[in-house]
């Protein structure tokens, strides 16, 4: 009886190894050559995981063309293939703490030793590369492929402008390989694909894709054209010269060889160090302008490394520590759409609720029309979606191999679901609008923009507040705020509201009033004026009034302002209401001037700054605006007045300058110290700053 139970047991084991190996190839060809994944790569991970448990149990079913036999990626023949010379090994995952910790202790018990550093990298969401150098040029660049056999893509890397094409180097190896990520940062992603759903083409599904598809274009004037970038991480071969014992000094090597070093890589001595380490990175990974999975971990001395060596495709002296997935596949119920503050229709997806990350989404956003026909995303399907920090959950598309085909096809309703008001169209654009400007729905969503964080920033009007103040007839927009405290018998009456608490909401709508100029703009919810686009504009107009008076062509004229922008705050302000709210706002005795909202005005008077490079906690425009909000100027060239020239990653030409002149340089956190040190708030840096001006900013295109 137990040997045909087990018999039976081991045929469906059989028959399931064989279901996944056919289903893993699929969606490999999926990912590595179509650049159209179905599925997360959690979900991959999945698969992987049932196939290794089977194949555990019973090893006679490992078949030799098994994905877990292999590094997975098939080189497509087009660019011709290139041969590794030293085959690019994968890394085995570890999903939490302890199974560091045990990696760890198992790599004691091979070395025989307690004790060795480790080097923790960012694991980069891209594609690896080998890059060859022969006598100080670069020669070749391949994929990884499948590990022994890739890709040759030099033609395309070499447009790759962070990757150095020649070497100026005493004592080079004569011919070496070098290896790492090419990447594609967020930002660049996110405006690529703006730009392609502008032209009706297809997105990428993500800055992996979009780096993968980008590096396979057969004309490189099409790669030239893309936000690429690399991080090295490791010398794959070398002939001649001498190179360092350990891996933090082949980093420091490359560095200084001008290859691009991840600036985050740290050394550590003990296992403890490296766990915090990469449960640190779990939360904070949204703060850099480039998507990673995990931290490498490395065994640092490369004598440890030859002696622990790999085991089948992977090495015993690295090991991946993968963050939490933060995509999932849940069922897409139904698709519902709201009004937006500026009459947008905005379809959103209702979900059958799915754990990311460990928070429970149910909504998600479906951006527009054009993207929901373009993702070909219906209700009923299943669909994967993505949550990142504190940005808006998306779906990201349907997963096609569950259609069944009783899925519908969206179309936006003919009429305002607030207001019944027939909808339109504006030409050119993406979006729906309500045309009606009494519309309750949008004067809500005013309402509740107004008085958000980075506008006017009000404790204590939440969304149930605000629909009764509204209701009561007590405010129809943001400046009628300011004549609640004459009406404090009214707000008694509300629900939920007593003495208290209407004195407490009073003081923190009084509080409000000493907002900064950048904050009063962002606030007025002008359509495309993100808080980035409002703090340039306060910038440089410094005044309410002059920002109302200037035409586009003023405003157009502002580094970092375009026609579109220009013509929208024009537009705002050449309404009759918009100005009355103005006129509301100064007679309340709402700051509409620069210099009274700088809290520590001036305290960067009488210093310069000039910027190069890419910042990794602010954007540049942020940091000048910070300067200049300081009372400091931020120069676009270097002279001899500049007093600090402030450098980036990659910077440019306007070092050496400083060096002529003598000026004093500034790496980001000596600048970031400086800042502390004259108490200039920094804000939430680039990172929170950029998800919710990004996220904001994707509102506003749509809006
Ligand atoms: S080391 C044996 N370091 O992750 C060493 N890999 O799963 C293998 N990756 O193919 C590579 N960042 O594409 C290494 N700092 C890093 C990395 C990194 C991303 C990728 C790489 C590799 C894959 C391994």
């Amino acid at each position: 009886m137990t040997t045909q139970t087990e018999n039976r047991a081991y045929q469906r084991d059989k028959l399931r190894a064989e279901e996944l190996r056919s289903q893993i190839a699929y969606h490999e060809h999926r990912y590595f050559v179509l650049d159209q994944p179905e599925i997360s790569d959690a979900q991959f991970d999945a698969l992987m995981q049932e196939l290794r448990a089977i194949e555990a149990a019973h090893p006679e079913l490992i078949t030799p063309d098994s994905p877990t036999q292999r590094v997975s990626g098939t080189p497509v023949e087009t660019f011709g293939i290139v041969e590794h010379r030293v085959p690019l090994l994968s890394l085995a995952n570890a999903f939490s703490g302890d199974d560091l910790r045990a990696w760890h202790r198992r790599t004691s018990g091979l070395l025989e030793r307690e004790q060795f550093s480790m080097v923790c990298e960012p694991k980069i969401d891209g594609l690896a590369v080998a890059l060859v150098y022969e006598g100080g040029k670069l020669t070749t660049a391949a994929t990884r492929g499948d590990g022994m056999r890739g890709e040759n893509i030099t033609r395309n890397v070499r447009t790759i402008r962070s990757v150095p094409r020649a070497l100026d180097a005493a004592r080079l190896p004569a011919r070496f390989e070098v290896r790492g990520e090419i990447y594609m940062t967020k930002s660049g992603f996110e405006k690529l694909n703006f730009e392609r759903g502008e032209a009706g083409l297809p997105l990428f599904a993500s800055p992996r894709n979009s780096a993968a598809g980008s590096v396979r274009q057969l004309d490189p004037k099409v790669t030239a054209s893309r936000p690429l970038d690399a991080f090295l991480y490791q010398l794959g071969w070398q002939e001649g010269g001498t190179t360092p014992a350990t891996h933090h000094e082949v980093l420091g090597w490359l560095s200084a060889l001008g290859f691009r070093v991840n600036p985050q890589i740290r050394r550590f001595e003990s296992i403890d160090e490296v766990v915090a380490f990469c449960e640190g990175w779990t939360g904070r990974r949204e703060t850099l302008d480039y998507e990673i999975d995990g931290i490498v971990i490395k065994v640092d001395a490369l004598a440890y490394q030859r002696q622990l060596g790999a085991v089948g495709r992977e090495p015993r002296w690295a090991i991946a520590y993968k963050f939490p997935p933060t995509q999932a596949t849940t069922k897409l119920l139904r698709i519902d759409v709201n009004v937006g503050r500026t009459g947008s229709l905005n379809p959103f997806a209702v979900l059958e609720p799915v754990k990311i990350a460990g928070a429970t989404v149910s909504l998600a956003t479906l951006h527009n029309e054009d993207d929901i026909r373009r993702k070909d995303i219906r209700a009923g399907d299943t669909v994967i979606v993505q949550r990142a920090g504190d940005v808006i959950p998306q779906v990201v598309g349907p997963v096609l191999s569950k259609r069944t085909g009783k899925e519908r096809t969206f179309r936006m309703p003919k009429t305002c679901p607030a207001c019944k008001t027939p909808v339109a169209r504006v030409e050119g654009e993406a979006m729906y609008y309500c045309p009606n400007r009494q519309c309750p729905a949008q004067r809500f969503r005013l309402l509740e923009h107004f008085v958000g964080r980075g506008a006017m920033d009000i404790d204590g009007i939440g969304e149930s507040l605000a629909h009764q103040l509204m209701r009561a007839g007590l405010v129809r927009d943001g400046a009628d705020l300011y004549r609640l405290h004459e009406h404090r018998d009214e707000l008694l009456q509300l629900e939920r509201l007593a003495q208290k608490s209407v004195d407490r909401l009073l003081a923190s709508i009084e509080a409000s009033k000493q907002r900064p100029l950048a904050q009063v703009v962002f606030a007025l919810g002008i359509r495309h004026v993100g808080g980035e686009m409002a703090s340039l504009l306060a910038n440089h107009f410094g005044g309410m009034q002059a920002l109302m008076d200037a035409s586009a062509a003023e405003i157009s004229a502002i580094g970092g302002v375009g026609m579109t922008i220009a013509e929208s705050v024009r537009a705002f302000f050449s309404l009759d209401e918009n100005r009355r709210i103005i006129e509301k706002l100064r007679a309340a005795g709402v700051n509409l001037r620069e210099e009274s909202g700088g809290a520590r005005e001036g305290s960067l008077s009488g210093m310069t700054f000039v910027i190069t490079g890419h910042l990794e906690r602010l954007s540049r425009d942020a940091a000048e605006a910070l300067i200049k909000r300081n009372g400091g100027t931020a120069g676009s060239s270097v002279t001899k007045k500049t007093t600090y020239l402030v450098v980036g990653s990659e910077p440019g030409s306007k070092l050496a300058k400083a060096q002529q002149w003598g000026t004093e340089v500034l790496d980001e956190p000596a600048f970031v110290a400086l800042l502390e040190d004259r108490g200039v708030a920094l804000g939430q840096g680039r990172d929170a700053e950029d998800a919710r001006t990004r996220a904001a900013d994707r509102r506003d295109r749509r809006e």
